[in-house]
């Protein structure tokens, strides 16, 4: 890891309400019947920016805490987020495995946190959706597993590139990414038609509120269960129920929008709602 500034690792706590969500992910993960072994999850979303690599880095890391030997690969040669979530080096990577032949162990890197590695992206390159057309990245999915117990696969959106297809037939299951207020109906059910064309097994949908535009009730504070507010949170709390005793509003009717977006300290992570 880089000297001097913070990983994701950092913010992540393990009483936060989006640790819970995963590790109820988790949890579903283990109940479902795939009919066949779940050791490789790929996890995407139609189009871009939708929390795919926030989603990979924060279910890495809930199943490491819980003592699962997790391996984190990136293989979004596109938008490689993983070292910079992680904050370690880029290189050497995914692409030194299919481009130059390195052995995967070689390119796999520790975290700080026990139980949790990764291999980040590697050195950029202009075959992006070539290099998964070819068998290196099955032959090195085949081999990590026998490391590791959970291999998360962060990659591309489906509709803007065929990456995530390319890649599909070498992981046990996809977990599509949706970001409530931001990804239309229509866009999703493309994506989903693309998976089945693609004879994906779709494991579920992680609904990801960063907008907080979904109703109240998936509003953590909405339950105020094993959770202590920061005190900007405090204060911006007791500011909102002054408004709302002025204006004679029931707590209900403010919505969603009532909460995490007014809190000035710690991450800027919100829950995660995740339905299959
Ligand atoms: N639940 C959340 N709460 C707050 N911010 C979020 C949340 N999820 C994602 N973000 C932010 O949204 C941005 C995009 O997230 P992320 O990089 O995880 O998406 P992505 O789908 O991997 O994007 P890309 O298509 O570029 O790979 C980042 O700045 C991230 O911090
Ligand atoms: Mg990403």
């Amino acid at each position: 890891m880089k000297k001097g500034s913070l990983s994701i690792i950092d913010y992540y706590s393990l009483e936060s309400p989006f640790a819970t969500e995963f590790r109820r992910l988790l949890q579903r993960l283990k109940r479902h019947d795939a009919g066949h072994e779940l050791k490789v999850v790929m996890i995407t979303s139609a189009n871009l920016s939708e929390g795919k690599s926030t989603i990979c880095a924060l279910m890495s890391i809930t199943a490491a805490k819980k003592g699962i030997k997790t391996l984190l690969v990136d293989t979004d040669l596109r938008r490689p987020t993983v070292h910079k979530l992680f904050n370690v080096d880029r290189e050497p990577g995914l692409t030194g495995v299919l481009e130059n032949g390195l052995i995967g162990k070689n390119v796999v890197r520790k975290s700080p946190l026990e139980h949790l590695d990764l291999i980040t992206a590697g050195r950029p390159t202009a075959e992006a959706a070539e290099v998964f057309d070819a068998p290196a990245i099955g032959r090195l999915l085949t081999e990590m597993k026998f490391y590791y117990d959970l291999i998360i696969v962060d990659c591309a959106p489906i509709i803007p590139v065929s990456d995530p297809m390319l890649l599909a037939p070498e992981v046990d299951g996809v977990l599509m990414v949706v970001r409530a207020g931001q990804t239309s109906r229509d866009v999703a059910t493309r994506a989903v038609d693309i998976m089945r064309s693609n004879k994906t097994e779709i494991l579920g949908v992680v609904l990801n509120n960063a907008n907080n535009t979904l109703p109240y009730y998936y509003d953590y504070k909405y339950y105020g269960y094993n959770y202590a507010p920061s005190r900007a949170e405090q204060r911006a709390n007791k500011h909102a129920e002054k408004k709302r005793a002025n204006k004679n509003e029931s707590p209900q009717s403010s919505g969603s929008g009532s909460s995490a977006k007014k809190s000035s300290e710690g991450p800027k992570l919100k829950g995660n709602s995740i339905s299959n």
